[in-house]
């Protein structure tokens, strides 16, 4: 893969490698344990269908916004912010568009790291036969030790964020580049085992309901935020990564079918995960709304009970806990690729202190679950909530806004016309009307009507 290279000369070896690069990107936990998990807390399925219509509507314009600045600049997020204010004589004061999400991204890898080290955890938990025929109590017991011990926790933080920034000290190799040709078809192929096995389980009725019966009664202001931040997060949207990543595309790959295609690809493996969890959480009595142990608890009680599920529970595990590396990596991209380029610094040495920094950030998220558990400094959230929320709610959403109002309106049409590829009056006519009206008005519109009640009491 070429982010491998130091400078932003390289290119994808093909338009289908870059698929594979930014859908390695996209598809991680945001897709397995965070989308259930949070569809769960929140009602199902309104939440399900106001996600839906954000990946759409929103998502989608914006990562082709993204896409093709990243194209356009060549560089990393910030300078590619930097060249294109500058050629569009626009102020300077965009480029903190990069700024920020250089911070979103470090916010983000201090606690992904947490999370995908409990995946670590459950690769040798499910491979040693814990959960071979386990009750329902068994699999809660083992997930709370794991939760009430921070020590335990802090190794498995610290092998992931070693083995990640390992990989991305070295450059990330021709090896990566064949794990994720092989990796991201195996996981498909797992989450339909797991989809059978929840059609099998006898909860599957119950939980498509759960899914896509709207009730709205519970849809609230804040409902919309999560669902859009979600919608951000799970494509890695709003803090330049796409940005990044776009600017290896070949000059003559279409954009717009490219983007079209990620975004199917993650949305499958979201739903797919939740059509695999939600029947399993109802035929065993479990609660759906018990947040990030969800995931947790439930798959390793349906590997328990299929044949040969412990082979299969490690698999799986160690399929997540890939996807968490290529989605890790990406976070750390526009930081490393920024200073690197600018400072001349060797690879290795930005990210073994940017990942140092990311660790000590992560004890926050660690000792949330235990020891701080109950210290809750504002707006009653812990540690590890007010980061999430802070990045996923805020700082994603309020980038893409952004992004999308500079591809449309900032970034002259000529530009756009050459990047997107279009000669058609009418398709520009409907991009701008989409990437520039639709998208950021909806995002605006999110915020406003979570926020203002806020303000005015
Ligand atoms: N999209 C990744 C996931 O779903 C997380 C991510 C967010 C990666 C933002 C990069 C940038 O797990």
């Amino acid at each position: 893969m070429s982010i491998s290279t130091q400078s932003t000369d390289g290119r994808w070896s093909s338009r289908w490698l870059f698929v594979l690069a930014a859908a390695g990107s996209a598809v991680g936990l945001g897709n397995i344990w965070k989308f259930p998990y949070i569809a769960g807390e929140n009602g199902g399925g309104a939440f399900v269908l106001i996600y839906l219509v954000c990946v759409a509507f929103v998502g989608a314009p914006i990562m082709i916004s993204e896409v093709m600045l990243g194209r356009k600049g060549r560089a990393s997020p910030i300078n590619t912010m930097r060249k294109l204010t500058q050629e569009a004589g626009a102020g300077a004061r965009w480029t903190f568009l990069g700024w920020m999400g250089v911070l979103a991204g470090v916010l983000i890898l201090s606690y992904y790291a947490v999370i995908a080290g409990w995946a670590l955890n459950y690769i040798w938990l499910t491979a040693s036969g814990t959960f071979d025929a386990a009750s329902a109590q068994v699999a809660i017991t083992t997930f709370d030790q794991l939760q009430q011990d921070p020590l335990e926790m802090m190794g498995w933080h610290s092998a992931f964020m070693v083995i990640t920034i390992w990989i991305v000290a070295r450059g990330v190799s021709r090896g990566l580049e064949a794990a994720i040709r092989w990796f991201m078809p195996l996981l498909f192929v797992l989450l339909l085992v797991l989809l059978g096995y929840s059609i099998s389980s006898g909860g599957f009725a119950q939980g498509w309901a759960f899914m896509f019966d709207f009730n709205w009664s519970v849809v609230g202001p804040e409902t919309w935020l999560i669902a859009m931040g979600q919608a951000f997060f799970t494509l890695s949207l709003g803090m330049g990564t796409m940005m990044a990543y776009g600017a290896y595309v070949p000059g003559d790959s279409h954009i717009g079918s490219t983007v079209l295609t990620i975004v199917a690809l993650d949305t499958f493996v979201a739903v797919a995960a939740g059509l695999a969890i939600f029947p399993l959480v109802f035929v065993n009595g479990l609660e759906v709304g018990q947040g990030p142990g969800l995931m947790f608890v439930t798959l390793p009680l349906a590997f328990g009970q299929l044949p040969m599920g412990a082979l299969f529970g490690t698999v799986f595990f160690v399929l997540v806990s890939f996807a968490a590396i290529t989605s890790a990596i990406s976070l750390t991209e526009p930081a490393i690729a920024y200073v690197v380029e600018e400072y001349n610094a060797k690879r290795s040495r930005v990210a073994i202190s940017l990942g140092i920094f990311c660790w000590l950030l992560g004890l926050g998220t660690v000792f949330s679950f235990n020891i701080w558990a109950d210290l809750k400094p504002l707006f009653g959230l812990n540690f590890f909530e007010l980061v999430d929320q802070l990045s996923q709610n805020i700082m994603l959403p309020l980038g893409g806004l952004l992004i999308a109002l500079f591809a449309v309106w900032v970034l002259p049409q000529s530009i756009a016309r050459e990047q997107l590829q279009v000669t058609s009056k009418r398709v520009m006519f409907c991009w701008r009307v989409v990437g520039g009206v639709m998208a950021p008005l909806g995002v605006a519109a999110v915020f406003v009507y979570t926020f203002l009640p806020f303000f005015i009491g």
